[in-house]
């Protein structure tokens, strides 16, 4: 198998840190797939839950936690090294790359590529940890043959025994890459997403800002079918020219969505921004940019591109309609339509799902909106916001389960 050198003790130490009781935490500071990252942790963390708990980096598996199954493989200072066998704090300093530093779901690493070819996936559990350590070893072996993979990929353990497809992948990208395999392809700045205590930053960013380098400059979309279409009709209060104000009026526009904010303003009518969903323990923070492609006031709508990632590979795009007009009582009526296409984490939502959530959104948007074309302000949405989504979700799940439920028990007492 690839040796796993002790890369921690090959390296230049910091000078020595004081003592720190157990339930303190040392801030350190490393990179991890290209972007600088200070984490509180606790002396005692190992690196593997850091990256997961902290970071939002959950593409570094832990099976055992003891070093034996290979499953926590990631890059530290070039060299593959066991996450589960790193103390955090042992890593000031340290230039770590895990799995999603090697390829995104638009750009993959040719290993991805070829694990997905030859069927080198089963239940994927062991997939970032096969994906890392076969990384290290065409690095530092190019011309490993064939009858040495066996041998050479054993320090990674496989419970769906796909080891066939596994080592027919690395065995390609070997064939293809004779002179050393490409490097990562996704490292560079990017915001890290904390999720415990102490939570990480971007490179020269406050704890939870966006490094203007990792945002697009231009929305794209993508030309296939979206994820989901939500078309949301609310009726306001507000005369539709005082909503159209609102709709005008992009900051305020921003506050008025539930977990969303605006960062940045810039020229062309584009806007930074991040938004927050959070569902059930899954909990992402998109950063993006939003781009005004059409204001029609004389028809009260208004149009965006909106593109947004998080630090663990979702990304969602979205074409947007908002238009108002005049409705009965002197109100509104709101419509809102989006075409939004979710890749990576958020995808596995599922249609249904995606689309509830996104209705959600759109009717406490459509109600801060009317607050906002009232008062002129909007009261804002944050956690409350996002939790009452959550709760709204599964409060609909557990009545559809129920009145499922009484239907069948309503059938089976009619039964003869
Ligand atoms: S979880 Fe680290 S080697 Fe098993
Ligand atoms: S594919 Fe399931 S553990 Fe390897």
């Amino acid at each position: 198998m690839t040796a796993l050198s002790d890369p921690v003790s090959s390296r230049t130490h910091p000078a020595p840190r004081e003592r720190v009781a157990a339930d303190e935490t040392v801030e350190i500071a490393m990179t991890v797939n290209g972007t600088e990252a200070t984490v509180a942790v606790p002396p005692r963390a190992h690196l593997a839950d850091v990256l997961r708990e902290q970071l939002g980096l959950t593409g570094t598996h832990l099976g055992c936690e003891h070093g034996v199954c290979g499953m926590c493989t990631i890059m530290v200072d070039g060299q593959a090294a066991r996450a589960c066998l790193l103390f955090a704090v042992q890593c000031e300093g340290a230039d770590i790359v895990t799995v999603e530093g090697l390829g995104t779901p638009d750009d993959q690493h040719p290993l991805q590529r070829a694990f997905s070819a030859h069927h080198g996936l089963q239940c994927g559990f062991c997939t970032p940890g096969m994906l890392m350590s076969s990384y290290d070893l065409l690095r530092s072996t190019p011309d490993v043959t064939a009858e040495e993979l066996p041998e050479q990929m054993s320090g990674v353990l496989c419970r769906c025994t796909g080891y066939r497809g596994i080592l027919a992948a690395v065995d390609d990208v070997a064939q293809t890459y004779p002179d050393g395999v490409p490097g990562p392809k996704a490292c560079g700045h990017r915001t890290l997403v904390g999720r415990g205590s102490g939570g990480g930053s971007g490179a020269g960013a406050p704890a939870g800002e966006i490094p203007a380098a990792a945002l697009p400059e231009q929305v794209e979309l993508p030309s296939g079918p979206p994820s989901a279409v939500v078309e949301v009709t609310s009726t306001l209060r507000s005369p539709v020219d005082r909503v159209w104000t609102v709709l005008n009026d992009f900051d305020l526009l921003a506050r008025c969505l539930p977990g969303a904010r605006l960062t940045e303003v810039l020229d062309g009518d584009r806007y930074r921004g991040r938004a927050t969903v959070a569902l059930g323990p899954v909990k992402l923070s998109f950063d993006g940019l939003a781009q005004v492609v059409e204001r029609d006031p004389a028809a009260h709508r208004l149009r965006f591109h909106a593109q947004g990632a998080d630090a663990g590979g979702s990304a969602t795009r979205a074409d947007v309609v908002l238009a108002a007009e005049s409705g009965p009582d002197g109100g509104t009526v709101l419509t809102a339509h989006a075409d939004v296409h979710l890749t990576g984490r958020v995808a596995q939502f599922g249609r249904a799902l995606a689309g509830d959530v996104s209705r959600r959104m759109f009717e406490q948007f459509a109600a801060s909106v009317d607050e906002a074309a009232e008062t002129g302000s909007v009261t804002a949405p944050g956690r409350g916001a996002q939790l009452r989504l959550l709760l709204g979700t599964a409060r609909d799940t557990v009545g559809a389960l129920a009145r499922r439920g009484l239907g069948r028990l309503r059938a089976r007492l009619r039964r003869p």
